[in-house]
């Protein structure tokens, strides 16, 4: 499954790399970029594996890191997907962004369904921006913005009193309201699997 942002209105055309610059008399930054950047931390998650955190306060709307990594072609991003690479995002009807690199900390970012962050698509570049003030030390979390194929499969652990126990853009909520039974029942097919 892809990450998506909902409203592309205006694909760009593709390019290849979205690697940082090198640079030889660049100074290194005073975060390791693994590490994040002077927003972002990143550590153990209460929602999933590795999370992303917030270093400091963060206001409302603050762009807080942009998501890098390897453009590639629609093929080749189902063929990454089914060998189960969890960090693509869908960029146009052309392009998909393969964020699975050391120096994209962006891809460490859980999916809520109380979200305190959202994607953002510029020109062909995602970015992931506070949608509220934001306080030190919250998990930072967008909606991943997933379909309904095959959602029993991404049962949400985000623990919000909203959640709809998967992880599903909003706009297909209403489908899904949220029943315990089904969710018990998923969630423990996935616990399965895992074990
Ligand atoms: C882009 S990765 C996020 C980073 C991930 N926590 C990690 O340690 O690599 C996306 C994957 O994280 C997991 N994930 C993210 N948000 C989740 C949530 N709310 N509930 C359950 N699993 C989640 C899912 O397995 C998803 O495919
Ligand atoms: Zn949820």
């Amino acid at each position: 499954m892809e990450l998506t942002q909902a409203n592309i209105e205006n694909p760009s055309p593709a390019v290849t790399v979205a690697a940082p610059a090198a640079s030889a008399a660049a100074t290194p930054p005073a975060i390791p970029i693994e590490q994040g950047n002077e927003y972002l931390e990143i550590r153990r998650s209460g929602i999933h594996g590795t999370g992303g955190y917030a270093r400091k306060d963060i206001p409302n709307g603050t762009r807080i890191i942009e998501y890098v990594g390897e453009r590639i072609s629609k093929e080749e991003s189902t063929r990454r997907c089914e060998a189960d690479n969890e960090y693509i995002f869908i960029i146009d009807e052309n392009i998909d962004l393969d964020g699975n690199f050391p120096w994209n900390p962006a891809r460490f970012i859980n999916h809520s369904c109380t979200p305190n962050c959202e994607a953002e698509w510029d020109e062909g570049r995602i970015f992931i921006n506070a949608i509220r003030d934001i306080k030190k030390g919250e998990e930072l979390t967008f909606n991943y913005g997933y379909d309904m194929e095959d959602y029993q499969d991404h049962v949400c652990h985000c623990g919000t009193p909203a959640c709809i126990g998967y992880i599903l853009a909003e706009e297909y909520w209403d489908k899904v309201k949220k029943r315990p039974d089904l969710v018990k029942r998923d969630q423990a097919a996935q616990n399965d699997k895992l074990a």
